[in-house]
């Protein structure tokens, strides 16, 4: 059985916001719309994005049967999954198998909607509703009205829009900012976030009752080296590809490549594989691609090595250090000394992670969500952040 999934091609209503300059570049703003980014086809981006889907692993194959049991139902779907393993993917690809496929499908990346402005660009606004509004705006549950909205990273919304977001899916409709009176709206949602949820539902930062509302059904995608069956089929993919992209004509993979890409880690998953096989063909010669034509770099997994490779008494010393410290500190009758040690660290951590939150997140052992809501009550990031 091939696995390798055509996808319905995105219908002209398909409507995406991203944050990324390449993105920006390489699609269309809509007239009228300037915050409304349009992907007429496939090509229109830089990635092969949305034009299969590769699955032969078999965790993924499981996986893809059971969205082909859930996805014409009209519940709401929580895809959860690490950074680039294919989420936005999913949810076209659950969109394509409804009953809405002739309808809009519209991304909404919710970590880049900045508090202020999160409420007026989901729900709309009227003419006048906050200084800057000089003109109605219509908001994404209104242009995805009939379709499905996908919302991403949904973890980062803030509790006060969490509330708003519970209302419009128990009232089934949006009041627009400045207005009084209720729009009906007909919306499937999918909601993604690489966070896990319950640990921010746990730490207070999200809302228990809009967890349950949008986990109606459950997609949890596995990393890419959890399911290395699915490793060669999208290197031969992307090899296709690309290579009939940049006009490479026939490209041979040679079996140490493979070796290679199997023994990796894939940190950053199907999106750090796709960018490898694209930078390897562009440097292969001779129609092979070898070994040394693929980068692996990956600053997770550097930092990773740089830790293992430190020596283990060096760890224990740094600990016995603080550890000597302590007592001094707890002479110095500071107070709030818990809050301002945690400040330290996590100040240390973000700076070390060079204020990647994710990664900073991770080299502590606690969740995305958790590692904000702390640099923000430290007052090492403002809340807009
Ligand atoms: N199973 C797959 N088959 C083919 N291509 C895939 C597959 N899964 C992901 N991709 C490709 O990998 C890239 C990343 O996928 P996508 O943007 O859906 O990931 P994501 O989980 O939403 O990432 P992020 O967490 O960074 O938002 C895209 O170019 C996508 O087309
Ligand atoms: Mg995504």
């Amino acid at each position: 059985m091939s696995n390798l999934l055509k996808l319905v091609a995105p219908s002209d209503h398909t409507v995406r916001r991203r944050e990324t300059a390449v993105d920006t570049l390489t699609m269309g703003v809509a007239p009228g719309k300037p915050s409304l980014i349009t992907l007429p086809h496939p090509e229109g981006s830089r990635s092969v994005r949305a034009s299969a889907l590769v699955f032969e692993d078999p965790t993924s194959v499981s996986l893809l049967q059971r969205i082909q049991r859930v996805a014409p139902s009209e519940a709401n779907v929580l895809i959860i999954g690490d950074t680039g393993t294919g989420k936005e993917l999913i949810a076209r690809h659950v969109h394509a198998l409804s009953q809405r496929r002739k309808e809009p499908f519209v991304a909404v990346n919710c970590g880049a909607l900045s508090e202020t402005l999160a409420e007026g660009e989901l729900f709309g606004h009227e003419k006048g509703a906050f200084t800057s509004a000089c003109r109605a705006k219509t908001g994404w549950f209104e242009t995805a009205n009939g379709g499905t909205l996908f919302l991403d990273e949904i973890g980062d919304l803030s509790l006060n829009i969490q509330v708003k977001l519970l209302r419009v899916l128990q009232e089934r409709e949006v009041v627009r900012v400045g207005s009084c009176s209720p729009v009906p709206i007909n919306v499937r949602l999918i909601a993604a976030t690489n966070v896990r949820l319950e640990e921010a539902v746990l730490a207070g930062n999200f809302r228990e009752d809009l967890f349950y509302r949008l986990q109606v059904v459950r997609l949890a995608l596995a990393p890419l080296r959890e399911r290395p069956g699915d490793i060669l089929p999208l290197v031969h993919y992307f090899v296709d590809q690309y290579s009939q992209r940049l006009g490479l004509g026939q490209v041979t993979i040679a079996p140490a490549t493979e070796a290679k890409l199997l023994a990796h880690a894939w940190p950053g998953n199907i999106r750090e594989l796709e960018n490898a096989i694209h930078h390897g063909l562009l440097v292969a010669q001779n129609g092979v691609l070898r070994p040394e034509d693929v980068h692996l770099f990956s600053f997770l997994s550097a930092r990773a090595a740089e830790v293992a490779t430190a020596a283990p008494r060096e760890t224990s010393q740094a600990v016995a250090q603080i550890q000597q410290a302590l007592p001094t500190l707890f002479g110095e009758n500071h107070g709030a000394l818990y809050e301002h040690i945690e400040g330290i660290v996590l100040n240390a951590a973000y700076e070390y992670c060079h204020c990647n939150q994710v990664q900073a997140a991770r080299l502590l052992g606690i969740s995305r969500n958790v590692i904000r809501a702390r640099l923000i009550k430290q007052g090492i990031i403002s809340a807009l952040k």
